[in-house]
């Protein structure tokens, strides 16, 4: 019988890049999940089927995990394996199959959601018991192995689930006790490419290093503060601080034009409060709503041209599924 593990796509709340420099960031999760089976196989090889991404029959003698050439659609799967393989001292053949309820287009996570299900799903398969932290810190460095770049915020909102309050690296991982937050998304119809965004920020760094820290601290400053509005559920606040941290990106020159028209056309309809979610460059808007009002800021974000993403917020982290 195959093993089957889930996790959810996430969104960020506040505190984009900032949380790559050592800043904490507000990440919730969202109920578009990540399903990967796996199940031993005798002859020593990986096979591997992620029907989503169009990659069929990929196959690789375990002895070569990691090694060659890797297609980017089988880039984490083999990673992660030859991690946990690796550390676990483990020798055997494999079958993965990965499912994904989520477009790869949007920003919610994908390849940080296959790796964590991926390593829980080969945890329970070798009978090797993991904690939460144990399987960010082996997601976390085959994320890291791949991209170089990255806080892992998107790691451990696909592990804790619900909404955290995260520092790089999973220095500080902690689950804040709230319940479900009305969120539209709108999508901005360009994919944003994550590595590309650090890397202008990291050119803008370079040229005016103070300029931008100072804006990091601004960040950071009104992340701490947001938390607290989270908590004590004062969404006026919590929504001004996300106008204000929309402000600083579009400072750091990671907003877009659409991105723009979308958060104006949902503050117009009335939010508490909008702002790009994720790297910039495109991808996703996001907007806090009331139950009343949700409706109306959906449409008026279609409007302009933004595509709504149907999501729930603050769903569980990664699970064995039945
Ligand atoms: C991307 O969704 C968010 C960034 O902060 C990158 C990261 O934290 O890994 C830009």
């Amino acid at each position: 019988m195959p093993i089957t593990v889930s996790a959810p796509g996430k969104l960020m709340l506040l505190g984009e890049h900032a949380v790559v420099y050592g800043h904490p960031c507000l990440v919730t999760t969202v109920n578009q999940r990540m399903r990967v089976a796996v199940e031993k196989l005798s002859p020593s090889i990986l096979t591997l089927e992620a029907e989503d991404v169009e990659l069929i029959g990929y196959k690789k003698p375990i002895r070569k995990l990691g090694k060659g050439k890797i297609p980017k659609r089988a880039m984490f799967i083999e990673i992660a394996m030859r991690n946990f393989f690796y550390k676990y001292s483990i020798q055997s053949g494999l079958n993965v199959i990965t499912k994904s309820e989520f477009s790869p287009q949007f920003g919610f996570g994908s390849s940080s959601a296959v790796t964590v299900c991926l390593i829980k799903a080969l945890s329970e398969l070798f009978k090797i018991n993991l904690t939460l932290q144990e399987i960010f810190d082996l997601s976390y460095k085959t994320i890291s192995d791949i991209q170089k770049e990255g806080s892992g915020f998107d790691a451990a909102a696909a592990i804790y689930g619900g909404t955290l309050y995260f520092t790089a690296g999973g220095k500080i991982i902690e689950p804040l006790p709230i319940d479900e937050l009305n969120l539209v998304v709108g999508y901005s119809g360009v994919k944003a490419d994550t590595v590309s965004m650090i890397n202008l920020l990291k050119e803008k760094i370079y040229t005016y290093k103070s300029g931008v820290e100072k804006i990091f601290d601004k960040i950071a400053d009104l992340v701490k503060e947001a938390k607290k509005s989270l908590l004590s559920k004062d969404w006026i606040r919590f929504g001004t601080l996300m106008n204000f941290n929309q402000d600083y990106l579009e400072d750091l020159g990671l907003s877009t034009e659409k991105l723009g028209s979308m958060i104006l056309a949902a503050r117009k309809a009335g939010v508490y409060g909008a702002k790009l979610s994720g790297a910039g460059g495109g991808d996703c808007m996001i907007a806090l709503v009331t139950p009343e009002n949700k409706k109306q800021v959906a449409t008026a974000i279609e409007r302009v041209g933004g595509e709504i993403v149907e999501v729930t917020t603050n769903v569980e982290g990664v699970k064995s599924e039945k």
